[in-house]
């Protein structure tokens, strides 16, 4: 099947696009979902693509034949509900103006699941849609089969969901807002502990139960940045304070970290992470089968350490490790991730408590901190956020060590004006007279 690459940034899509007509590998059009863009390519051997654009997201697609006859258009599911419905109602601007103007546009395609925006004026649960149903008594069972057998068959899609957004306020990011509107695999509705989905970004799955775990794609600019970038972590051990599915905690594996230590509270997040580890079978340590705590990849020593806990228990966790399996010796903590939104701060004495207690900085002499924030554009653009951050360091650490920030990184928007950004600050071991 050929292959469609998923893409956001401007500059990548314009250069993607010239790279494939210059090899007469584009195929038209460029199609827009929701913040990204979809350009589709002639090539359907991924080793091809991943050679000619390494890292970039892609996917398989097809314009299958439907079931119902009806023409099929990929990913254009406004197309699609106007050929749809036109079979049940033959005046098109009724069709428009009575139900398309009220049905969601936007989606995501997470295998098995087929995730529909909702929003008070476009939902599939929209009182005008149940209207438009009944008045002209059209099935919804059946619409939503032709939903995942028709609009997108390529992609084993069997469940229908809508989502809402992920309430700020809940620590363990659950998507609660998150409802099942129909299963083509014979479960019940209620019933969901057993959906998984599946997503490769940068050549890594990640897995999640998309009803306890939040997933959000736009990290995949931060993974990229983290696979690119920190080269220096192979050998070296890395904290991920907030491990959840596995985000960053698979790049730091696959960069070759000697020991990966990650506490995520959400127990969902954590079987996630596991069935991730299973996923990417290959270059991501293979299980010990000695259950969860510790994995590690055949040839090389690289063990990955998952507490299904408050990181507040890390110093603790860390100094077991070491009196168990390193006869107490310290550890070479290069990177410590503090992946939290909308702040990570409840973090920061706890990375800095972990430098303190097991860093060796006669090995070591530098570890950096990723500090994920929501941050006004005010902030970033002054100075003002980076500035504070650092004097909250520098109290934290008393006198102990020096902060220099090398990095800010705006990784996608959050509210207008808001910015979920990572910054890297360095922190070394301040001279002593
Ligand atoms: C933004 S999500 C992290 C996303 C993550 N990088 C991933 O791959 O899913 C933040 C995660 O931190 C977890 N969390 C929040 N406070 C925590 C704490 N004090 N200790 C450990 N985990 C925590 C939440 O359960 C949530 O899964």
């Amino acid at each position: 099947m050929p292959l469609e690459i998923v893409a956001k940034d401007s500059v990548t899509i314009k250069a993607i696009k010239t790279a494939l007509e210059a090899e007469s590998l584009f195929v038209k059009p460029i199609i827009k979902e929701d913040s990204y863009r979809i350009i589709r390519t002639s090539i359907d051997e991924p080793k091809e693509l991943i050679s000619m654009f390494p890292g970039v997201e892609f996917r398989e697609y097809q314009l299958a034949p439907s079931r119902n006859g009806l023409p099929v258009n990929g990913r254009d599911i406004l197309s699609f509900h106007r050929e749809y419905f036109s079979q049940y109602v033959k005046d098109s601007q009724i069709v428009e103006e009575e139900l398309l103007n009220y049905l969601p546009t936007k989606y995501s395609i997470y295998p098995p699941m087929l995730l529909f925006n909702n929003s008070e004026k476009k939902s599939l649960l929209h009182e005008k849609v149940h209207k438009f149903f009944s008045n002209y008594n059209i099935d919804r069972t059946q619409y939503y089969s032709h939903l995942l057998n028709d609009f997108a068959p390529f992609k084993e899609l069997t469940i229908i969901a809508i989502n809402k957004p992920i309430l700020v306020e809940d620590t363990l990011r659950q998507p609660h807002n998150l409802k099942l509107l129909y299963r083509d695999d014979g479960q019940p509705l209620d019933e969901f502990d057993d959906i998984w989905c599946q997503v490769a970004q940068n050549e890594i799955i990640q897995v999640w139960n998309p009803m306890y775990t939040m997933f959000s794609r736009g990290n995949i600019k931060e993974k990229k940045r983290v696979l690119d970038t920190f080269q220096d972590v192979e050998a070296n051990d890395v904290v991920d304070l907030y491990c959840g599915i596995g985000y960053f905690t698979f790049s730091y594996l696959k960069l070759g970290c000697r020991n990966l230590f990650g506490f995520e509270l959400n127990p969902w997040s954590v079987k996630g992470l596991w069935k991730g580890f299973d996923a990417n079978d290959g270059f991501i340590p293979k299980t010990d089968n000695k259950g969860s705590v510790s994995r590690y990849r055949g040839d090389k020593e690289q063990y990955c350490h998952i507490y299904n806990e408050n990181n507040e228990m890390s110093d603790q966790r860390l100094q077991e490790f070491r009196n168990q399996s390193t006869s107490g010796e310290l550890l070479k903590i290069r990177h410590i991730n503090l992946g939290l939104l909308p702040s990570s701060q409840q973090g920061w004495p706890v990375a800095l408590r972990l430098l303190g207690s097991h860093n060796n900085w006669d090995v070591c002499s530098l570890s950096t901190l990723h500090i994920h924030e929501n941050v006004s554009i005010e902030e970033i653009n002054d100075g003002s956020f980076v500035k504070q951050t650092i004097t909250k360091l520098e109290i934290l650490g008393a006198t102990r060590y020096q902060f220099n920030s090398t990095h800010l990184e705006k990784i996608k928007t959050f509210a207008p004006d808001v910015w979920h950004i990572c910054l890297d600050v360095d922190v070394t071991l301040a001279a002593t007279d």
